[in-house]
């Protein structure tokens, strides 16, 4: 096994050229096992704007998306762009292109051992995950206002809070629609595993969203999440944050409870019903 060939960059962005006429055959055929998986596990399980988003930026070609394609479909569909980056950048880096609507991706593809698993966002997370939702206009909004909210969580000393919402909304969230729960965090509908477990399996909790609730609870990122929230709509979503002044809420987040990933607290509205009942019955439980 060979190390992957970090890139730099000379920008204080940390932006650098996709460059993707360097990519190779194996890197392509990566990118179209990985996309052909996950469209597979999707239907019925990922959120519809998920969906439409994909089919929108046509990221199913066949191999390596090449960004100047898909930016012209999606700067068009909401002023969007994405740009490459050698892996994770700084956070004020990081919040900067979100407030200034660029989504950083990791320029690199993991390898055939990392298929399940790695521990930094490659392309396919980053581009799978997560540009297909910014198709939608709401969420795209939501992005942007995260971006800007980051800059302003720096200056109180909050970044953990404001990652934790990050964390379970854009990476973990999930969304309660009329047919049941559906995905819609990247890092669930990136990976095969998760996909299956954040709505199948018995074991987490799935707890409605609630701004303070979420922003006072630790995660994990080395394993499925115990807990996910669920929104009701990128518009809840939407009005909870970006119409909130977070001032008054990071001075409270200094006291009172702190959650793990495993607690139910008493005010938490659990989920029950629509795919967890139907993997119980599966279960026989
Ligand atoms: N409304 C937040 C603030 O006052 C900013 C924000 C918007 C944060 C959306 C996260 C998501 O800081
Ligand atoms: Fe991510």
């Amino acid at each position: 096994m060979t190390a992957r060939i970090q890139r730099i960059s000379t920008r204080d962005d940390f932006v650098i050229e996709q460059d993707w006429s360097s990519y190779t055959p194996d890197e392509h055929a990566v990118w179209d096992l990985l996309y052909a998986r996950q469209t597979a596990l999707l239907p019925g399980r990922a959120d519809a704007a998920m969906i439409d988003g994909l089919k929108a930026l046509d990221l199913g070609r066949g191999g390596i998306p090449d960004f100047r394609i898909v930016n012209e479909e999606l700067n068009k569909l909401t002023g969007w762009t994405v740009v490459a980056v050698p892996g994770l950048v700084p956070d004020d880096v990081f919040f900067d292109h979100l407030a200034n609507r660029r989504f950083p991706a990791g320029q690199f593809i993991r390898t055939r051992d990392q298929l399940n698993y790695l521990e930094e966002p490659d392309i396919f997370h980053d581009v799978f995950g997560h540009v297909p939702l910014l198709t939608n206009p709401v969420f795209a909004d939501y992005m942007q206002a995260y971006g800007q909210g980051g800059q302003r969580a720096m200056k109180f000393g909050r970044l953990k809070n404001l990652g934790a919402l990050y964390w379970y909304t854009v990476e973990f969230g999930l969304i309660e629609t009329p047919k049941g729960l559906r995905i819609y965090g990247a890092g669930i509908s990136s990976s095969a595993d998760e996909s299956h477990f954040a709505l199948e399996d018995l074991s987490p909790n799935r707890i409605r969203f609630d701004l303070e609730r979420v922003m006072r609870t630790s995660y994990r990122i080395d394993d499925f999440q115990q807990t996910y929230f669920v929104i009701k709509s990128y518009d809840e979503l939407f009005r909870a944050t970006v119409d909130t002044d977070f001032a008054p809420l990071y001075d409270r987040l200094g006291s009172g409870p702190q959650y793990t990933p495993e607690d139910i607290a008493s005010g938490d509205a659990v989920i029950t019903t629509g795919t967890q009942a139907y993997a119980r019955s599966r279960a026989g439980g």
